[in-house]
């Protein structure tokens, strides 16, 4: 989904991704480019990809640049777990021509001699947020993270509000082309997939390290694992079906949620639990149900604002010592935790907004990483993916999931043996039939709830920007990358079945 109450900046910054080739796996590193830190972790593997990904803030979401058409044209992409095409606005689209040149987020098919329309008027794309993208199929030469792609199906963007393409990476059956035909025989090999038939990795599987919010990179690796980019355990655990035995999406089970500080720990409580969880690395924030975010806002002292409609917190909170663990597919499953310095955003490009009022009156207004929404599927985005190494296995219907290993520049890539091996080197978390046991529901002591303002040095925050500080009111805050959410709206699968 992209965010209902998204304001975007324009500011468009240039991602600079490098790839390298490799037999068997693909990896796309990701980059966040206002610290222009350059990461060099690419390397030949047998079976695997590997790409760099950009963490931009600004935009809100994960970037690399692909090539595309005969000759090649450089083309920055938003990576989206959350859709399952590969488009790009047409350089002539509407939204594009106000920029300025040197927009590296459209193509110009009269330049590619490769460039086949496949399906005039056919792509039409609608996420969730309301923006969409109308044009043409066609298929041309994809390069991604060093593998190039002889035929690949995309979409040409004609009449779009987004100024950037995607590569959606999700289930083929959630292709917007299922959804305009209502039939699961449209469905066309999308990139995953056709790196398997191009013979390029072994299954179809990948795996998505984002890292650090405070870093600028991160990667996506076609076809294997990196055993060093995580700690601990890597589990398996299923993901759930969208209906019948149908997966549209990389839903799994979240089956309970904790808060700790210096001051204490408290099991969170829900009447949605087991919570159905999309993991959407095109969403920025993390949404569930409002019942649980209301505790984990009363546990951080985060309030919510009808003005902007997003809960806020005072920016030193970046600097509390608390954490959220959450727990996945029953009692027994992974836990993954994430503390407050991922969960802590700017509002702002520029000079931080302050509260002119309450509680915090006189200190730097941020966002928080974790909102309320009113209704399944919920969504775990960027704020709760980088604590998380997760790979996803479209074969067997599985993520392998682990605590991130926050910054490591170790590699040791572990390609997919063959088509529908399991997750290397993970095993499967017991008992996951248990994630259907009814939840208590009576509210938390809030004992961790001291401890994560007590914890939180003030001074030191993440808008250190000088000058007068700005009131806090909607009219004088532009809200940046909020909500960027491109989970595709699910698609005509309920038609077919
Ligand atoms: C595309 O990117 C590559 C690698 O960064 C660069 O060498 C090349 O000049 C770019 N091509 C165009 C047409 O901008
Ligand atoms: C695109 O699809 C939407 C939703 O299915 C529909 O309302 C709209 O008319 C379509 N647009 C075009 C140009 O076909
Ligand atoms: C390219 O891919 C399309 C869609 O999968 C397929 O119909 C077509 O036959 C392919 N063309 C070639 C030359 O392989
Ligand atoms: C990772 O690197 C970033 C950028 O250098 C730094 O700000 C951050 O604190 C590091 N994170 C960890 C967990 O070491
Ligand atoms: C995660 O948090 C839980 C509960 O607060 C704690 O018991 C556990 O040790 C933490 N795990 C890691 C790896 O830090
Ligand atoms: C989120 O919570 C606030 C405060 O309780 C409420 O006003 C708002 O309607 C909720 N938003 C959604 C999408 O449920």
């Amino acid at each position: 989904m992209r965010g209902h109450n998204a304001i975007t900046v324009g500011t468009l910054l240039a991602g600079a991704a490098h790839a390298y080739a490799g037999s068997g796996v693909v990896q796309w590193d990701i980059h966040k480019p206002e610290r222009r830190q350059e990461f060099n972790r690419l390397r030949k593997r047998a079976s695997t990809f590997e790409e760099v990904i950009t963490n931009e803030q600004a935009r809100g979401g994960y970037f690399a640049t692909c090539r595309l058409g005969t000759p090649a044209q450089n083309l920055t992409l938003q990576l989206d777990t959350g859709s399952s095409d590969i488009w790009a606005p047409d350089s002539g689209a509407q939204v594009c021509r106000s920029r300025t040149s040197g927009n590296s987020g459209t193509i110009n098919p009269d330049l590619s001699t490769t460039f086949d329309v496949v399906g005039k008027g056919d792509f039409n794309i609608s996420y969730v947020d309301g923006s969409s993208s109308v044009g043409d199929y066609f298929t041309d030469v994809f390069e991604i993270g060093g593998a190039t792609l002889k035929n690949m199906t995309m979409g040409l963007g004609l009449q779009t509000d987004i100024p950037y393409g995607l590569v959606g990476v999700g289930y083929a059956v959630n292709e917007a082309i299922v959804g305009q035909t209502a039939s699961l025989s449209s469905v066309y090999p999308n990139l995953p997939v056709q790196m398997v038939n191009e013979g390029l990795i072994n299954t179809v599987a990948f795996s998505l390290w984002l890292n650090d919010l405070d870093s600028n990179s991160g990667n996506i690796l076609f076809g294997g694992i990196d055993t060093e980019k995580y700690k601990g355990d890597l589990t398996r655990i299923n993901i759930l079906p969208t209906v019948k035995d149908l997966f549209t999406a990389f839903m799994v089970s979240l089956t309970s949620l904790s808060a700790a500080s210096p001051s204490g720990a408290d099991t969170l409580t829900s009447k949605e639990f087991p919570i159905p969880v999309v993991l959407d690395s095109g969403t920025t924030l993390s949404y569930l149900p409002t019942d649980l975010a209301s505790q984990i806002w009363k546990e951080v002292g985060a309030v919510y604002s009808s003005e902007l409609e997003v809960a806020v917190l005072p920016c030193n909170m970046q600097n509390s010592a608390g954490h959220f663990s959450f727990g996945f597919a029953g009692p027994n499953g992974p836990r993954i935790n994430v503390s407050m310095d991922e969960l802590v955003l700017d509002l702002t490009s520029g000079r931080p907004p302050i509260f002119t009022s309450g509680q915090y009156r006189g200190q730097d207004v941020c966002e928080f990483g974790i909102q309320n929404f009113t209704e399944a599927p919920y969504l775990l985005g960027d704020t709760f993916l980088r604590s998380a190494y997760v790979v996803y296995d479209l074969m067997n219907n599985q993520v392998g999931i682990a605590a991130t290993d926050f910054n490591s520049t170790n590699s040791n890539v572990v390609a997919f043996p063959s088509r529908g091996a399991q997750i290397p080197s993970a095993t499967v978390a017991p008992g996951q039939s248990e994630a259907t046991a009814v939840p208590s529901v009576t509210s938390p002591a809030y004992a961790a709830s001291p401890g994560f303002t007590e914890s939180a040095k003030p001074g030191a925050t993440k808008n250190a920007a000088g000058g007068r500080p700005q009131a806090f009111g909607m009219g004088q805050v532009v809200v940046v990358g909020l909500s960027m959410g491109l989970m595709a709206v699910v698609s005509g699968v309920f038609w077919v079945l």
